[in-house]
């Protein structure tokens, strides 16, 4: 069965998954002047384990205008979802369900109090999504991305009480339904509240911050900190935390997280989305982060001034 599935925010993964759903019928979603046309390029870990991959392929995907939609599949920066979805209102009566492939949490509240208000049915699902990929080079036509990483997409309601299901056929391809998103989730931002915000501050490589001393304090100071935060709001964290933050560190320990990405490029982070999130929550439960606070205060800084250097 074809499936029928807009692309709202064709970045990297955006890039990727339409590489993985080719055989369907695809849609650019959102802005028409910025050219629909995509290269991508895969690196070897991505064909080895894909042998049937294309090395590399082209897309033009043709705009959309209103068709009608299995999935809409949101992969801009969180901070952009509601604004963007606003912008497509008038269709989506058209679109049988929202996926959200993002980083980050809080979108998904204002996006599903939205919809509600507006009295839209289309479901509101959300994806978390491994794959790796980045930009290589871009032109006035096209945009070119190395899908540098193969991952797996899982997915799950968003609502508490969901009927986390997807009709036979109607599930696009490398997409894995999960009962437990929310958990995922909550273990995800713990990674990034820590990983993230320490990589931008430091500017350095996800490994440095455990093979240097000064930084690894860091990290296990903000991971504790997170663990707390968690365990008090229900978040169901492992208390093995800052060890598992230590190994995503250096199991991508030559990768400069998406944050320093964002930095380095002058684009704003997504962190308001990030440590901005668990900040809030704590907050609103009057909890007391002193470690992640400091580095939120630092960072600010850093907006406006060269990245600081840890001492030692
Ligand atoms: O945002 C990122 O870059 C990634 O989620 C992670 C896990 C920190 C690795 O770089």
């Amino acid at each position: 069965m074809t499936l029928s599935i807009g692309i709202l925010g064709l970045g990297a993964i955006g890039t990727i998954m339409a590489a993985h759903w080719r055989e369907h019928s695809l849609f650019a979603v959102g802005r028409p002047h910025i050219p629909p046309t995509r290269h991508l390029q895969t690196g070897e870990s991505v064909l080895a384990r894909w042998p049937d991959f294309p090395p590399s392929q082209d897309f033009t995907l043709p705009v959309w205008t209103g068709e009608s939609l299995d999935w809409l599949v949101v992969t801009t920066k969180a901070r952009d979802t509601l604004n963007a979805i606003q912008q497509i209102q008038d269709h989506l009566p058209l679109v049988k369900r929202l996926l959200l492939i993002q980083n980050g949490m809080g979108q998904q509240q204002q996006l599903q109090q939205w919809l509600t208000a507006e009295g839209l049915a289309c479901e509101l699902w959300q994806a978390i999504a491994t794959d790796g990929g980045y930009l290589s080079s871009q032109g006035d036509n096209s945009r070119s991305y190395v899908y540098a990483g193969a991952g797996e997409v899982m997915i799950g309601r968003w609502q508490a009480d969901p009927d986390n299901h997807v009709p036979v056929g109607q599930l696009p391809p490398h997409l894995t339904v999960v009962s437990d998103i929310h958990r995922r989730q909550y273990m995800k931002l713990a990674v990034n509240c820590v990983i993230n915000p320490l990589t931008a501050l430091y500017s350095c490589l996800n490994g440095e911050l455990v093979t240097h001393p000064a930084y690894l304090q860091q990290l296990l100071r903000l991971s504790e900190e997170v663990l707390q935060l968690g365990q008090q709001l229900n978040w169901d964290l492992p208390t093995e935390l800052p060890e598992l933050i230590q190994q995503v560190a250096t199991a991508t320990g030559a990768n400069r997280s998406s944050t320093l990405q964002d930095v380095l490029a002058g684009r704003p982070t997504e962190l308001d989305y990030i440590l901005g999130y668990a900040l809030n929550c704590a907050r609103q439960a009057a909890i007391d982060l002193p470690a992640l606070s400091s580095v939120a205060r630092q960072l600010e800084l850093a907006a406006s001034s060269p990245l600081p250097q840890a001492d030692g």
